[in-house]
This record gives C-alpha cells, sequence and structure tokens, in this order.
C-alpha cells in the first residue's frame, strides 16, 4: 500500500494510518498499537476537563498522540518512550501528519517529571515484562520484578495527581488503578476505561 495523499485520508483507517510506518512496525500494530477509533474515544475524555498536557506513558510508535493531537489541536500530546527505534517511526510519522502539538521523550517514565503533565493514557504498557508473545523486539531487559516496579510507581503517580485527573487504559486490569479514580465509562468491548479522579 503507497501513503495515503491527504492527512485525513491517513486518519481514515488503521491500514492507512500504519502504512506511515516500517513493515516491522506494521506487523506489530494489531497487538501494540492503539487503534484509531480507540484513540479518538480516549483523546475525547482526556480533553475535557481542565489541564492541556496529556501524557502517554509507553508511546511505542505514536500512534495514540499523533491521532489525539489531529483530533484535538488545542491540547499537547506528550509520548514518553523507552525505545529509541519506536521515536524514530513515531517522529516520521508526526512529519508526515504535520502534526505539531505532540511532543516525544526518550525515556524510562520512572525518570520523568509527573507535575508537568494534568491527564494520562496507558496501553497497559508495562505488560511485556511478563507476557512475552509477539514481543516488540529483544533489546529491553524484561522480568517480574520489573513489571512490579513499574507498576506501583504507575500507581502512585497516579495518587499523587489531583482531584480531576483523568486517565485512560486500554487492555489494563482495573486493580492497576487507584481507588480514588472513579470510572466513567468502559468501551470498546470492555478494553478502554475511562476514568476521573475524584
Ligand atoms: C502497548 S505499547 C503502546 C504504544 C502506544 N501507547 C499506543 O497506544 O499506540 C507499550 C509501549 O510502552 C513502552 N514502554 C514499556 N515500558 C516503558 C517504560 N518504563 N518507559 C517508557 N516506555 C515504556 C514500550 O516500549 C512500548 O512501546
Amino acid at each position: 500500500m503507497g501513503i495515503p495523499s491527504g492527512t485525513n485520508d491517513i486518519f481514515s483507517s488503521d491500514a492507512a494510518f500504519d502504512s506511515l510506518y516500517s513493515l516491522r512496525a506494521q506487523q506489530l500494530s494489531s497487538m501494540h498499537w492503539t487503534p484509531i477509533d480507540v484513540a479518538k474515544e480516549a483523546a475525547k475524555h482526556l480533553t475535557s476537563g481542565s489541564g492541556k498536557h496529556i501524557l502517554d506513558i509507553g508511546s511505542g510508535v505514536g500512534k495514540f498522540c499523533i491521532t489525539a493531537g489531529h483530533y484535538f489541536p488545542e491540547h499537547i500530546f506528550y509520548g514518553v518512550e523507552q525505545r529509541q527505534a519506536l521515536i524514530d517511526e513515531a517522529l516520521i510519522a508526526q512529519n508526515a501528519t504535520n502534526t505539531t502539538n505532540v511532543k516525544f521523550i526518550h525515556a524510562n517514565f520512572t525518570t520523568l517529571d509527573m507535575d508537568q503533565f494534568d491527564h494520562f493514557y496507558f496501553y497497559n504498557s508495562f505488560s511485556e515484562n511478563i507476557v512475552h508473545h509477539k514481543p516488540i523486539d529483544n533489546l529491553v531487559q524484561t522480568s517480574a520484578e520489573i513489571y512490579d516496579e513499574y507498576l506501583s510507581l504507575f500507581y502512585e503517580l497516579l495518587d499523587d495527581k489531583p482531584a480531576g485527573t483523568r486517565l485512560a487504559t486500554f487492555h489494563c486490569p482495573d486493580d492497576y488503578i487507584p481507588p480514588a479514580y472513579k470510572r466513567v465509562r468502559q468501551l470498546s468491548g470492555e478494553a478502554l476505561g475511562l476514568w476521573l479522579k475524584q
């Protein structure tokens, strides 16, 4: 498939959007990257309160951030990603879609100052530590201990945030989320959870 000609064509289907990526990233898409429709629903929730800075924790090739940025131009979407190769793919797709309100950060999420961000998107990013089916690559050290460490840091960061913080989770167990977050909706066959801190 060739690259679609107009920006709107690129957002018309997952196949069209994924054509911006390498063949390897396209092959990983159905398992690792957020579908366009899910990204739009999640972004709608995350942009519905006050606060304009939204972080995708483990942004991969940037599919959530770029889709969200395209449909919600008044907000800034940040993606933190530990793999440089995926940041490189994300920047190519960002450039191809002329999306200016998206910023990618090459880092482990544990090193970020979370005070900079108002709301969060999370596609069960740490599961690669315990699920080894169709891995992204074998370049990152994984273990059950790392999984536990990341999950508790994620829980703490959510717990520290003020009332009004919004969260969207995809394929993520409910017990990852502190009790102060109330689910406001569940979509996409239960996979997409939309949460608001009380
Ligand atoms: C399931 S993919 C989701 C990608 C993207 N959020 C999306 O929805 O299209 C999870 C991503 O999280 C990244 N990741 C996992 N642990 C991370 C960490 N500790 N810090 C930063 N990125 C991490 C992985 O490299 C992978 O690209």
